[in-house]
């Protein structure tokens, strides 16, 4: 393209654009064939032909606005179907006419892999947002839920029918079931219950053919694969069937900040003997970030103990004066609550917000963003931590978030589903760089990130170093094209899956060997043979 004459440049654009038409038409065409109810096109269908409704349904839910800059490849439209058919229509009629497919739920992929393609043109995004009903059966202990919601609506919907039920997924209620429940997803019962994954009964998904499986019609293999193995490789899921959990009438909620002057290093040395191994029902969290020293100027770094007890407040308080004493907890710290409050409390929302707020399923912010992660498998010196320090003062708006396992996440096998960050990891920890401004150059904060994540190499797991799917990370390595090098997936790969990445090639060989199903860290299939 860089040859083209200025004088042609207007032809080749309006050859381009009139194409683009073209394969619109033929698209909408081809999916009204292959639908059972017919597409309301004007509420299902968005093309940069309306330029304002566009950019309001692709930007809609995308959490990453790195991802969204101008300079970022844009999908030839946007399909929002609002009956299953559609989505099988839609997988037919990639298919048959070219364009490549990103299928999203929530939007919160952490490098836009839901609504970006970087490598495949033309594509286009299956946006799940309108297919987003629960229905919970408390007789049955389980619920079906549907890709498009999110995990705010489901938690209130249980709570809706029974305050003794829950679910142990995501802290952060706008992640949309789609893509979530299929990466892991971890949150605040995770020690109790282990993750949204475990707790997985049955699903229903669309196939490369454009058939809709179940638990049964697809297999145990292919049902595997689908709990953990990460989106966008195995087909579209429309429904999970999840097991839901006890919870207690009563839970306990805190948050207890410290400072370097108050002793945060020592303080944040013992948490890492005790997190992973204190009573299951509790689960303390640790948010790492410079703040400002006060009038006498500087910064220091405040370490915040962000905390859920699955109980009341009087037994919080003696597990933590037998266990953690360090942190000096209180009773004026404790809020006693439902589970419902503690979800929004643990979201970030202001106290007092009523969990009505959940059925928005609305995003409490968006930024510019990098992020990567890391399991710890024995405590990380003093010295190291110091060096940490140091470090984050030196950005502009850093965060790390520090997350413990242990409880039942040990007791799952390795193997049991493609998460393998099991027994031996002590927490995993979250590091990310946050900016504002869409003119500021990214550079720099990705470099930060960088080099961070290289002198944190020693303390953190290694052979392989460790990372989690639903925190995607393109520095891994990333497919280029359709052909993927197994090899290389497999650096990538085996951060995320361990051993268990052999298995999901196998699987992915089998369910898609063209691998229809792809984006720059999809599973492989295994090349044809000839
Ligand atoms: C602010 C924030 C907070 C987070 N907090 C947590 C947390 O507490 N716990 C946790 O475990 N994770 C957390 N995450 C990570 C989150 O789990 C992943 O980003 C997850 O993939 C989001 O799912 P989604 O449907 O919202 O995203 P999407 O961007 O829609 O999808 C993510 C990936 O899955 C694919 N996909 C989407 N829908 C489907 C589908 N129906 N079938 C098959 N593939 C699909 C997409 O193509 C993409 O590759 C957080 C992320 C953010 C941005
Ligand atoms: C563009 O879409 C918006 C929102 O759907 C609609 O209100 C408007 O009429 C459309 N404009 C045109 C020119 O079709
Ligand atoms: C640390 O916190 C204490 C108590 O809130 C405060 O008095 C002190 O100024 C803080 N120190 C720094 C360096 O920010
Ligand atoms: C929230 O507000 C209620 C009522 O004002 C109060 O009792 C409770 O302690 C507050 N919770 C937190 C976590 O601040
Ligand atoms: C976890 O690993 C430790 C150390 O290898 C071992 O002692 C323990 O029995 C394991 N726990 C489980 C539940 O497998
Ligand atoms: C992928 O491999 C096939 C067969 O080896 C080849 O024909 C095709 O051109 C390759 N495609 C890309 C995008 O590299
Ligand atoms: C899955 O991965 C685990 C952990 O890496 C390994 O022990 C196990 O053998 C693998 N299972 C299969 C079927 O590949």
């Amino acid at each position: 393209m860089v040859s083209l004459s200025s004088s042609l440049f207007p032809l080749f654009f309006l050859l381009l654009s009139a194409a683009s038409a073209l394969t619109q038409e033929q698209f909408f065409q081809c999916l009204s064939l292959n639908s059972k109810i017919p597409i309301p096109q004007a509420t299902a269908f968005f093309t940069p032909k309306n330029i304002s409704s566009f950019t309001a349904v692709l930007s809609s839910t995308a959490q990453n606005l790195r991802y969204l800059l101008p300079s970022v490849p844009k999908p030839e439209f946007v399909f929002v179907p609002v009956h299953e058919s559609h989505v099988q229509a839609a997988v037919i009629c990639s298919k048959k006419l070219g364009v490549h497919l990103r299928v999203r739920s929530g939007g919160h992929d952490y490098e836009g892999l839901s609504y970006v393609s970087e490598f495949e043109f033309p594509f286009f995004i299956l946006d799940l947002a309108k297919l987003r009903s629960i229905n919970v059966d408390i007789q049955d202990n389980s619920a079906w839920i549907q890709a498009g919601a999110t995990i705010g609506e489901v938690y209130y919907r249980i709570s809706e029918k029974s305050q003794r039920h829950g679910f142990p997924a995501g802290l952060c209620t706008s992640l949309g079931v789609g893509g979530h429940i299929t990466g892991g997803a971890y949150g605040s019962m995770m020690r109790k219950y282990g993750l949204g994954a475990d707790n997985v009964v049955d699903a229903r998904i669309v196939d490369v053919n454009g058939r809709i499986l179940d638990r049964k019609a697809m297999g145990e293999d292919h049902f595997w694969a689908i709990r953990g193995g990460g989106g966008g490789s195995f087909g579209i899921i429309l429904w999970w069937k999840i097991k839901l959990v006890p919870v207690p009438p009563t839970v306990t909620v805190f948050t207890v900040t410290k400072n370097l002057t108050q002793g945060a290093t020592k303080i944040l040395y013992k948490w890492q003997q005790i997190a992973d191994k204190i009573d299951e029902n509790l689960f303390i969290r640790v948010i790492i970030q410079p703040a400002s020293a006060g009038a006498k100027g500087g910064r220091t770094i405040t370490t915040s103990y962000n905390a859920l007890f699955l109980g009341g407040a009087n037994k919080l308080l003696q597990i933590m004066q037998k266990s953690f004493p360090e942190l000096g907890l209180t009773r004026k710290d404790c809020t006693e609550t439902s589970w419902i409050k503690s979800v929004l409390y643990i979201a970030g929302y202001p106290n007092g917000t009523s969990p009505e707020i959940l059925l928005q399923g609305k995003s409490l912010f968006k930024n510019y963003f990098k992020a990567k992660s890391d399991f710890v498998k024995n405590p990380i010196p003093e010295t190291a931590l110091e060096g940490l320090w140091k470090r984050l003062l030196k950005e502009q708006s850093p965060l790390t978030i520090w997350n413990p396992y242990g409880g039942k996440m040990s007791r799952f096998a390795e193997s049991e589903i493609p998460f393998p960050h099991r027994n031996g990891t002590l927490f995993k920890i979250q590091w990310l760089s946050f900016w504002q401004e869409p003119k500021e150059n990214a550079k720099p904060h990705m470099e930060w990130i960088r080099r961070l994540y290289n002198y944190m190499g020693p303390y953190v797991s290694g052979n392989p170093r460790e990372a989690y799917v639903n925190y995607r990370d393109l520095d891994l390595g990333m497919n280029r094209n359709k052909n993927v090098s197994y090899i290389r997936a497999s650096v990538w790969g085996s951060k995320y899956f361990k051993d268990n990445f052999s298995r999901l090639v196998r699987v992915k060989t089998k369910v898609d060997p063209d691998n229809f199903f792809r984006h720059e860290q999809s599973i492989p299939p295994l090349p044809h043979a000839q």
